[in-house]
């Protein structure tokens, strides 16, 4: 029973780690951005269903401005901010600052933050957490302040909160018309993927799409003296985002030199830059400025609609003395296509998930040439140490302690090459599961480089959680070595470890592939996610069901034992059949059941694993 206790007792942190109870609340007053957020929840990519409706896209000091925070459909959000921001801001280090009274008409429970002192503007936000579907607010502001919007930030729940919805522009009717006061985004053509493999080389992602669906598209094209590229990607949409191009030698990042394409929404510019990744580490570096200057012929760039894009021409003898701009000629690389976040036009890590990890084209490709390259780079070693961890965890190690727990007593007469039947399958399924588990670090040890931690929980804990189950996993076979007889009073002492160490390395290894299947680089479907959910829950009931069915037969078994006893007392010179258990027939079939859909689940996940 113990046993399923730390089951339940994982499965209660593995909830715990998704709180019921939300702790996002709106918001910095500076940032727009929500407070407590948990790791890892980004801004929604989607475009959002709630809108912020005005009465009037122009204003006058002192005049009201209505206005509705809406929800479509049947969504709604808890929790939200809201602030007018003038639109023609361009200082970098200078904070935002609120414009505007607010007063929330429809009584909805607020209050107002970003009061430094009396003159000053001030943003809303609300303070109670039920759903809102409609929220009627009222704004005015005492003085002119150039052309204003109203920006929003609504938080839905821990996992959902869009940030820094804007509204239309308000105009201020005295000051320059908006087109030439405040720097509309610029749109550039968007890439023509048409002329790929035939005029100019493309690297797209997923295969063959066109720009404005693509995830990512590059594109290049020799002139002689220089090359012109192209790169764009999807975002989602909101304000500092960045897309690189790498060159490198192999499907890594590390010793590449990269091409940045960055937006920076305080001047509303997208902007080149040439950056190199670090020989040997995870990690990006800027290269000085005169170093792009020299290498760029020209530039443009836009964000907008959720797309950022770059078109850019670098002479292709840049080399310089660092090796970190490298000739674009004479060689073939790797094309690494990147996203992620920005501040300020500084570019920040990508995440490992599987839509935030690079795509890498599968071949290497030489920039004189125009190929149309699709697919990408996968990783072997990844899904081979996932395959291996997957049948050592859910296959050989489930059934060998479900044996061991529960099917002890089934069999008493039956042995196999003198052992017990529940003892030959358990040595054997575990030595397997011994061997498969070192051989699958191997793996990974030999694809990461190295041991490696990644930046972000709960990806971080993978490696280190990986590392405590293999020391329960190695410590096992080895006190197995020493175990003492079945008389010997030490015997429960060693029963104890051995379950202690099993147990604590079957109960972390679940959590553990959990985890490993977001890892980008397993590049593992999201609904094979819900096949293990499945098959976790299956285990358990499984479990229970042995547990309960035990507690039943107990005592009927233990007259059986009884009875046993004394005719061997009574009977010392005959052999006596050992009894069988109550119930073993029930036993019998769910142990089939356990195996069958253990096998076929353990089955169906290598095949996704090894084929996605
Ligand atoms: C806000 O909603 C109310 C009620 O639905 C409506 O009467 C009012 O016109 C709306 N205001 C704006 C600015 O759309």
């Amino acid at each position: 029973m113990l046993r399923v206790a730390v089951l339940v007792a994982a499965c209660a942190v593995a909830l715990a780690y998704n709180p019921i109870l939300d702790t996002t609340t709106c918001c910095s007053c500076q940032t727009l951005l929500p407070n407590n957020v948990p790791d890892n929840v980004e801004p929604q990519r989607m475009p959002s269903p709630f809108k912020i409706i005005v009465s009037r896209n122009y204003y006058a000091p002192l005049e009201e401005i209505k206005v509705n925070l809406t929800a479509e459909g049947d969504t709604y959000f808890r929790s939200f901010m809201i602030v007018a921001w003038a639109t023609d801001y361009r200082s970098d280090n200078q904070l935002r600052k609120a414009v505007g009274k607010w007063d929330a008409v429809d009584g909805t429970p607020v209050a107002k933050d970003c009061l430094n002192n009396q003159e000053d503007g001030e943003a809303l936000r609300s303070t109670t957490m039920d759903a809102k579907r409609m929220v009627k607010l009222a704004w005015r502001s005492p003085e002119r302040y150039g052309h204003l919007e109203f920006r929003a930030t609504f938080v839905v729940d821990d996992d959902t909160y869009w940030a820094k919805e804007k509204s239309q522009m308000i105009v201020d009717p005295k000051a320059d018309p908006p087109t030439t006061k405040a720097p509309l985004p610029q749109i550039i053509d968007p890439i023509n993927s048409a002329g790929c493999g035939k005029q100019k080389g493309c690297y797209r992602y997923p295969h063959g799409c066109w720009e404005l669906y693509c995830e990512y598209i590059a594109t290049w094209e020799d002139h002689g003296t220089h090359i012109t590229f192209e790169v764009g990607a999807h975002t989602d949409g909101l304000d500092d985002r960045w897309v690189s191009l790498a060159l490198s030698n192999d499907t890594y990042m590390g010793d590449d030199m990269v091409m940045d394409c960055v937006h920076n929404s305080e001047n509303h510019q997208t902007k080149v830059s040439l950056s190199y990744n670090e020989p040997g580490k995870k990690q990006n570096r800027n290269l000085p400025e005169y170093l792009t200057n020299k290498a760029l012929v020209f530039q443009e760039g836009s964000h907008f609609n959720g797309r950022i894009r770059c078109r850019f021409q670098i002479r292709k003898y840049n080399k310089d003395s660092t090796g970190r701009v490298v000739a674009l000629t004479g060689n073939k690389w790797h094309i690494i296509l990147a996203r992620g976040n920005a501040v300020q036009g500084n570019k920040l890590r990508h995440g490992l998930l599987e839509h935030q990890l690079p795509v890498v084209s599968p071949y290497k490709v030489s920039l004189q040439t125009i190929p149309d390259v699709h697919d990408r780079a996968r990783y072997p070693l990844v899904k081979a140490h996932g395959c291996l961890m997957l049948f050592a965890f859910v296959f050989c190690s489930s059934i060998a302690l479900l044996l061991t727990k529960y099917y002890k007593p089934m069999w008493p007469n039956k042995r196999f090459f003198e052992q017990r039947y529940w003892f030959v399958v358990h040595f054997n399924l575990m030595a397997l599961a011994f061997l498969v588990v070192i051989i699958a670090i191997i793996l990974i040890f030999v694809e990461a480089g190295g041991w490696s931690l990644t930046p972000d929980l709960p990806q971080r804990a993978h490696p280190i959680l990986g590392i405590i189950i293999f020391i329960c996993i190695l410590i096992n076979p080895i006190i197995a070595l020493f175990r003492p007889s079945e008389d010997n009073k030490c015997r429960p002492v060693f029963n104890w470890f051995h379950w202690a160490f099993g147990t604590i390395a079957n109960v972390l290894a679940i959590p553990n592939i959990f985890i490993g299947m977001d890892f980008g680089k397993a590049m593992i479907p999201w609904w094979a996610t819900w096949i293990m959910v499945f098959w976790v829950i299956f285990h358990l009931i499984i479990e229970v069901t042995l547990e309960v069915h035990q507690c039943c037969t107990h005592k009927k078994n233990k007259e059986r034992r009884k009875k046993y006893e004394a005719m061997k007392r009574d009977n010392p010179k005959n052999y006596i059949q050992e009894p069988e258990p109550a119930g073993r027939r029930f036993k019998r079939s769910l142990l089939w059941l356990h195996l069958t859909v253990t096998t076929i689940i353990t089955i169906i996940m290598i095949i996704v694993i090894a084929v996605c």
